[in-house]
């Protein structure tokens, strides 16, 4: 049986790193789906296609290649908004959802984070955790990868990005960010990310012993 692992969280919250983390020590294969979404809008933008055209989008999502999948090709912030744009479609969800949930079915297990694995994706999961940090710390962590890559940034339009990133992700009717009942919250705010990764083993050690 294929043990499935849902991390939710808004933008910045550690979900990324904690993932990598938890499929590395697993040995499971893990899925960023903010990638997807990323990916959608980067093809679309790329072809100079509008982003509030829900055929085309849905259209360009069914194309998405889960393997290419690549952070830095995809990290640019004007991808970000796009991808947070197009992320209230109902079609491009249903797109990229199936394509998902297809992953998640990979033996021996599965992470996957996003906005809503544990809510819509995988509302089967074995471990489904929250990551959240306040918004004034998730922009000061964004500021400091920024700096420490050798760029230039402004702490107070990161602050006001992720607020804005917040609301939209948060505000959607589709599949709105919000925790599924059963999940564990992970307040990373004044928590290290070995910390959480500790937190997150004990819950995943116990789902495993139960699936024996
Ligand atoms: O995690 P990220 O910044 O790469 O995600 C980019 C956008 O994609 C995010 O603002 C909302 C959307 N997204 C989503 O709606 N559902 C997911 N499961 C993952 C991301």
């Amino acid at each position: 049986m294929t043990l499935v692992i849902a991390i939710d969280g808004p933008a910045a919250a550690g979900k990324g790193t904690l993932s990598r983390r938890i499929a590395e020590e697993y040995g499971f294969h893990h899925l960023d789906t903010g990638l997807t979404y990323r990916a959608t809008a980067k093809a679309l933008l790329d072809a100079g296609l509008p982003l509030d055209d829900e055929g085309v989008a849905e259209k360009v999502a069914r194309e998405v290649e889960l393997a290419g999948l690549d952070r830095s090709v995809l990290s640019a912030h004007s991808i970000g908004e796009a991808a947070s744009k197009i992320a209230v479609m109902p079609a491009v969800r249903r797109a990229l959802v199936e394509a998902q949930r297809a992953f998640s079915r990979k033996e021996p297990g599965t992470v996957l984070d996003g906005r809503d694995i544990g809510t819509v994706v995988c509302p089967d999961a074995a471990v489904k955790l929250y990551v959240t940090a306040s918004p004034g710390v998730r922009a000061k962590r964004r500021y400091d990868e920024i700096v420490a890559g050798g760029g230039t940034a402004d702490y107070a339009a990161i602050f006001e990005d992720v607020k804005k990133r917040d609301e939209r992700d948060m505000g959607r009717a589709d599949s709105p960010l919000e925790p599924a009942e059963d999940a564990h919250l992970l307040d990373t705010s004044e928590m290290s990310i070995e910390a959480a990764f500790q937190a997150a083993k004990t819950l995943i050690d116990a789902a495993l012993k139960e699936n024996i």
